[in-house]
């Protein structure tokens, strides 16, 4: 037996006792004659000591240890003099009496504590010491358990976990497929899933009725701090259900997760929001709900005053920042520049100041009388002290702009609190959007995904009407999950096709496996998949899902650990029958 104990358990309780513990010296420290070793394991960290006066040979061998040495130690625990009340094992220590190293270490990259002096690549580099620290241990540990507790809620209500295959045919919806090139059919290739989705719709025509799985799905897409390209879904499917089945059920998941991860209850059910409601009132189809600030719109009430920005505008919209009033001409001229960064968009930023001592004080005064400035305060709703953004232009730019700024502004007050959770549901997505490009509708979710029964009359007339019986799972303004009730009569879905501008054989070639598998009685069904990393990072508390994936890419796809993606060998190009072509790419 290695050890007896480990470094995490041992307290005040086990004095006098002889234990054998194993670990990693996380650093040494020298006092008169003694020499005290923090000696760490997955479970905690215990100090070693050894006397010089009492066992010389020992303690001389105990200097010379260097940090991340691997060594096992025995002795016997005692009382320590000089406590550490911060840590479990704080009260006592051991004393050694033997001690082997059963492995010599480098001197590592960078410090293996909880602050270290590693910067991200570097970090990322040796990430198995990264992942020593506890901070990153205790992420990897929260997603264990989480995982855990996922099969704990799915198991008794009857889901079953099935893996599905991850060499599969590739299908051009969504994001870019990853390709893997097949050596036994040269010039043939195999797509990693980006989800499992038509493989869950065939488990439910072959009557698993209630499918699960957490899974590994692969997007070849720019990667973001949500967004990996490899990440893993709780993926689930059911049969015979409506969406209310569907939100019912997994609303109970979240509800779950939420109350054994961090002890909150929702006692209410989720909000149920229109996807058209959500752009209205917030410009995101994922809006962060701690705070509001909802927007108004101002087009009827501020147009016709000679004021071109706002004449020639399709649209004008505004929110109210509580108690901002006093903002000062840098504030002011901050916040400009940051909607016209170019990737918001926004042509200038006006403001209408509505000082405490109830004066109204805007960027175009010289167009707009008190009184008119009085009918805009009263249309926000906005009280003394407030002040009221606003933006105008294209409809879709200016909303998506002032959901920016609205972000901003919660950022700006502490109103996006990392420990207050408000979800919701974002229901009724339009089925179809169109692309400028490509003059075509595309799927806005999946060729699967079902219209609203109400709204199939419109499919040939208006499609872009046409809602889906679709639903996001958003909360804090993150997308956690999304998914929808699937088109299971071959009517509707050869409408559907026809919408998207496939030609039966087109449909044929690239899904005709499932509209092969539909000839055999579907069951009428519909799911959700929800992004696994992205419930951890938000159990946990930060934004970003790399600190949560043991062994994540940067942001340009890289794994610098294994430092790759990188070249084959000619030999291996041989296999395959490829030829790497020379030159740029265009
Ligand atoms: P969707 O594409 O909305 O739906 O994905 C479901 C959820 O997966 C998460 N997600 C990601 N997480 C990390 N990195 C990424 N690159 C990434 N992309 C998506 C999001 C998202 O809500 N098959 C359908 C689901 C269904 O209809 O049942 C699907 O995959 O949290």
């Amino acid at each position: 037996m290695y050890r007896t104990h480990t470094c995490g358990e041992l307290t005040i309780k086990d004095a006098g006792k002889d234990v054998t513990l194993c670990g990693w010296i996380q650093k040494s420290r020298e006092l008169g004659g003694m020499t005290f070793v923090d000696l760490r394991d997955r479970y905690g960290i215990t100090q070693l000591v050894f006397n010089m006066e009492t066992n010389p040979e020992l303690c001389r061998e105990a200097r010379k240890l260097g940090r991340e040495f691997v060594v096992r130690a025995k002795g016997k625990v005692r009382e320590r003099s000089n406590k550490n009340l911060k840590i479990p094992t704080g009260e006592i220590e051991i004393e050694v009496s033997g001690l082997d190293v059963l492995n010599k270490s480098e001197l590592p990259p960078f410090t293996i504590e909880d602050e270290t002096d590693g910067g991200e690549e570097l970090r990322m580099k040796y990430r198995y010491l990264d992942l020593r620290r506890n901070p990153v241990k205790n992420n990897i540990i929260l997603r264990h358990r989480i995982a855990q507790e996922v099969r704990k809620y799915m198991d008794p209500i009857g889901f079953i976990e099935v893996e599905t295959p991850f060499l599969i045919k590739s299908t051009p919806e969504g994001a870019r497929d990853f390709v893997v090139p097949s050596r036994m059919q040269p010039g043939t290739f195999y797509a990693l899933p980006q989800s499992p989705q038509t493989l869950k719709q065939l488990l439910m025509v072959a009557g698993f009725d209630k499918y699960f799985q957490l899974v590994r799905c692969f997007r070849d897409e720019d990667l973001r701090a949500d967004r990996q390209p490899e990440f893993s879904q709780i993926d689930c499917e059911m049969s015979f259900v409506e969406r209310d089945d569907v939100l019912d059920t997994f609303e109970g998941l979240a509800k779950y997760l939420f109350k054994q991860i961090r002890g909150i209850e929702f006692s209410e059910p989720f909000l149920k929001l229109p996807y058209q409601q959500a752009i209205e009132n917030y410009g995101t189809d994922k809006p962060d709900l701690r705070f509001g600030m909802k927007f108004t719109d101002l087009t009827a009430i501020v147009k016709g005053h000679g004021f071109q920005v706002f004449d020639n505008a399709e649209f004008i919209g505004a929110i109210s920042a509580e108690g901002c009033s006093e903002y000062t001409r840098r504030q002011l001229d901050e916040l400009t520049d940051f909607v016209k960064r170019p990737q918001i968009g926004a042509k200038g930023l006006i403001y209408l100041k509505y000082g405490t001592d109830s004066s109204l004080k805007s960027s175009v005064d010289k167009f707009y009388s008190g009184e008119e400035l009085a009918k805009w305060a009263a249309a926000m709703n906005a009280k003394q002290g407030d002040l009221v953004l606003i933006l105008a232009g294209e409809k879709t730019t200016t909303l998506s702009a002032l959901s920016e700024l609205r972000l901003e502004m919660g950022n700006r007050l502490g109103l996006r609190k990392k420990d207050k959770f408000v979800p919701l549901w974002v229901v009724d997505f339009p089925l179809l959007k169109w692309d400028e490009d490509e003059k075509r509708f595309f799927a806005m979710h999946h060729p699967f995904t079902s219209p609203k029964p109400e709204d199939i009359k419109l499919m040939e007339t208006d499609p872009g009407k046409v809602r889906a019986n679709a639903y996001d799972l958003v909360i804090n303004g993150t997308e956690i999950g999304g998914g929808s009730i699937r088109i299971h009569d071959a009517d509707v879905q050869k409408l559907m096709f026809k919408v998207l501008g496939f030609t039966d054989e087109e449909a044929n070639n690239q899904f005709g496996f499932l509209l092969n598998a539909f000839k055999y009685g579907a069951p009428p069904h519909g799911g959700i998949a929800f992004g696994f990393d992205r419930w951890v990072a938000l159990l946990g508390g930060q934004d970003s899902i790399r600190d949560f994936i043991a062994f994540p890419k940067n942001n340009s796809g890289r794994d610098v650990m294994l430092d790759t993606p990188s070249a084959i060998s000619d030999k291996q190009l041989d296999e395959l029958m490829l030829e790497i072509k020379k030159g740029k790419k265009n």
